[in-house]
């Protein structure tokens, strides 16, 4: 296994929405690879959050690390450009949620940012049979997408071995993230099983020190390899 060096992206889900820039610049300075940008409609899940103009106001403030836009909604392909022009630099969706996956890959590609592709904890992972080659990124979800603070779903770990292997096998460089549940207590396991990047949200953002938990991920990741 040829394994890229390890990327943090904090969830700013579970951030203060009242201080977003403010949050932002925190978990930079903390050592955050990623923005992690959740964007839910209420439709796609249960849940509803934010969109291409605070992506854009985030990114007009100065985001000093790429934005990491992960699409919980459905139809796809209307909001991508706006993802685009706000700033984002990899866009992901759920290909449940889309009519046409190759078309929305293509659509993300064309508009400057690098496709990504999202698995649910029960979504089989045949849809990457003829779509890795053309992404940057495979997302395998740890929860249920719609909510910040859930438990880590533990088959998730087999789905990232599964994962791991694919694009081992498939010989480009894509990222293999994790979303959902992630703490310092279990990033260790995400690693072992060929996770190269690990969204967390509660467990940053709730934690007292951005810094210090930050720092406890990396080793833990470390620690594994
Ligand atoms: C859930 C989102 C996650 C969420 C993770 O639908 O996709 O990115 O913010 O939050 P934690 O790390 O608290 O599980
Ligand atoms: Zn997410």
């Amino acid at each position: 296994m040829v394994m890229s060096p390890a990327w943090l992206a904090p969830s700013i889900l579970s951030a203060d929405f009242a201080r977003l820039g403010e949050e932002v610049d925190a978990v930079c300075a903390a050592g955050a690879d990623l923005i992690h940008f959740d964007v839910m409609d209420n439709h796609y899940v249960p849940n509803l959050t934010i969109g291409p103009s605070v992506c854009a106001a985030l990114h007009k403030h100065g985001v000093k690390v790429p934005i990491d836009v992960h699409l919980m909604v459905s139809p796809v392909d209307r909001i991508v450009p706006d993802f685009a022009a706000a700033g984002a630099t990899y866009i992901s969706f759920h290909p449940e949620a889309t009519g046409h996956i190759d078309r929305t890959i293509a659509l993300i590609r064309e508009h400057g940012c690098r496709p990504g592709l999202v698995f649910n904890p029960a979504t089989p992972l045949n849809y990457l049979d003829y779509t890795l080659e053309l992404i940057d990124l495979v997302l395998i979800m740890s929860v249920n997408p719609g909510f910040g603070g859930q438990q880590f779903i533990p088959t998730s770990l087999r789905k990232l071995r599964d994962a791991r292997a694919r694009i081992d096998a498939g010989g480009r460089a894509v990222r293999l993230e994790v979303d959902g549940g992630i703490k310092v207590d279990n990033i260790r396991a995400a690693a072992q099983a060929g996770a190269d990047t690990f969204v967390a949200g509660s467990a940053i953002f709730d934690s007292g020190d951005y810094a210090a938990t930050m720092r406890e991920m990396r080793r833990a990741i470390t620690s594994s390899s």
